[in-house]
């Protein structure tokens, strides 16, 4: 696993933009991984900037959802594919036929979660997962004790991320949904390679587990440890709990520049 130490958020946003438009630059139909919530907000906006500036042609890019809420109703504003759609696909100039997503309002639930991962594979696996935390060290929303092997399925939210997501909501935790359908820990980690990103303060204790702890079903995101091709990008608030966090400033600047994340 490679930690990287940045500044602040628009820093990492802007490091791993690069990283997706060096991926677009040798594959120009790559299928990425897109997560939700704020995070990865500064990663679309310095990949949006790139486009638009012709330094990366993403017009052959390929959009992929993480995950879900189920049973909000088709074009929700706050669906995940609204939310997608709205800070992703659209800002790239992306057609929806760019997007894949699992059908949170469909009304056999199993059954579109094993049709998503069917479609992942059929669309030749994703190139680069982008993935948020939560903070009970979440991914996607595989909540604490998510089997590791776990494929695309639906999952209860934790009392904590419905808190944590309520202000998407109006702050009105009763609004949130309590089912959802995600990736599994297993369909994320067949993706090529897994890039995290996380910011601030209330990242930190989950941060340090993620790297530095046990690899444990109790701290979802630790599955990354498993990962061949596993990126961190942290602020340093985010970094704050990290016991080794010198090596990895000193790794990273000693890096040479064509490597890449
Ligand atoms: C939600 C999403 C995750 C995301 C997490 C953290 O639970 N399902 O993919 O990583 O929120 O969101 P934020 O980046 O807003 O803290």
């Amino acid at each position: 696993m490679e930690v990287v130490i940045v500044q602040d958020a628009t820093a990492g946003g802007e490091l791993i933009a690069e990283s997706i438009a060096t991926l677009l630059r040798r594959k120009r139909d790559a299928l990425i991984g897109v997560a939700t919530g704020s995070s990865p907000l500064p990663i679309y906006q310095a990949l949006t900037a790139k486009v638009a500036s012709g330094a990366v042609d993403a017009s052959g890019a390929r959009i992929a959802q993480l995950d879900e809420y189920v049973g909000l109703p088709a074009g929700h504003p706050e669906s995940y594919r609204s939310v997608v759609l709205r800070e992703v696909v659209r800002p790239l100039g992306l057609d929806e036929s760019a997007f894949m997503g699992p059908d949170g309002s469909a009304d056999d639930i199993l059954a579109a979660c094993e049709a998503y991962d069917r479609a992942l594979a059929a669309a030749g696996g994703v190139d680069l997962q982008l993935l948020g935390i939560g903070t009970d060290g979440h991914i996607g929303f595989n909540e604490p004790v998510s089997s590791l092997a776990s494929r695309t399925r639906i999952k209860t939210l934790t009392e904590q991320t419905r808190v944590d997501n309520a202000r998407f909501f109006e702050g009105d935790i009763e609004q949130v949904p309590h089912h959802v359908i995600t990736q599994g820990i297993g369909t994320i980690l067949e993706a090529r390679h897994l890039v995290l990103l996380a910011t601030g303060e209330g990242k930190a204790e989950a941060v340090a587990q993620t790297v530095e702890g046990p690899l444990a079903a109790l701290v979802p995101a630790s599955a990354l440890q498993l990962h061949p091709h596993a990126t961190v990008v942290v602020d340093e608030a985010a970094a704050s709990k990290l016991k080794l966090a010198d090596y990895y400033r000193a790794t990273f600047a000693a890096k040479p520049e064509w490597q890449g994340l």
